[in-house]
């Protein structure tokens, strides 16, 4: 089942203020961690799946500079990609396309990615099109290419909050654009408990990346900690 226009309308609205994320000390540890996990060699060809506003793409070309030959950023939104666009045209290797991640896998050339990113954006599909995310990874990621899929599978921001005020003042906690981003939480948590959205368990994800090819490397819980985070990542590689 495609997105709906309204949930295409939702990420258009919370574009508006999603990058006060910026603001939450877990988030900028989530981007910067997924980005550190990923395997970019000299020449790569990198892709952002549901790139929102180009956190993750902005992170990769902090740390791996001039290696990439081609950053790509896709995604439904184009609000999104506006804010990723004035964040990132600077860098001419950036490319960002509006259209349906999984009808770009779909369209893809196999073996023609050489690192593939995409965090918080697996809830947000039924499992069908969870199997068509898997399977069109699995073939446009070359042998040997590196992948990382962060996505969240339990409901809530307690940990979340919890880290952040361990490393922020409560005076400095809770900017305006920040606040706004918890009501914008609070819409993706009704999503998730009327299933429109369905997050699926780590052990689901791990069956439905090898089932499509995908090793994975490694896994691991984070966004609020490495127990109690609300994410987990799943490190991946072609055979
Ligand atoms: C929670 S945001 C994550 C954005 C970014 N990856 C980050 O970590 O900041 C989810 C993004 O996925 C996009 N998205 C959701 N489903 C999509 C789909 N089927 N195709 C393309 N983009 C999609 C939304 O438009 C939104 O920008």
């Amino acid at each position: 089942m495609a997105q709906s226009r309204f949930q295409i309308l939702f990420w258009s609205a919370y574009s508006r203020v999603y990058d006060g994320l910026l603001k939450l000390r877990p988030y900028a540890d989530l981007v910067a961690d997924s980005v550190d996990r990923l395997d970019v060699t000299e020449g790569a060809v990198v892709v952002d799946l549901g790139c929102g506003t180009g956190n993750c793409l902005n992170a990769v070309v902090a740390k791996y500079k001039g290696l990439p030959t081609e950053l790509i950023g896709v995604d439904s939104s184009p609000q999104m990609l506006k804010t990723a666009s004035r964040k990132l045209s600077s860098d001419r290797r950036i490319q960002l396309f509006n259209a349906s991640l999984l009808d770009w896998l779909g369209d893809r050339s196999p073996d023609s990615v050489d690192a593939a990113i995409s965090v918080n954006v697996l809830y947000t599909m039924q499992p069908s099109d969870r199997e068509r995310f898997w399977a069109g990874l699995g073939a446009a990621l070359k042998r040997g290419g590196s992948a990382v899929v962060v996505t969240t599978d339990r409901p809530g921001i307690g940990p979340v909050a919890k880290e952040h005020f361990a490393e922020v003042p409560l005076w400095r906690a809770f900017p305006p654009r920040l606040v706004a981003v918890l009501l914008m939480n609070m819409v993706i948590w009704m999503f998730e408990s009327n299933s429109v959205y369905d997050p699926a368990s780590l052990e689901t994800l791990v069956s439905e990346a090898e089932s499509a090819g995908l090793s994975v490397v490694e896994t691991q819980r984070c966004y609020g900690g490495s127990v109690d985070g609300v994410d987990v990542m799943l490190v991946l590689t072609r055979d």
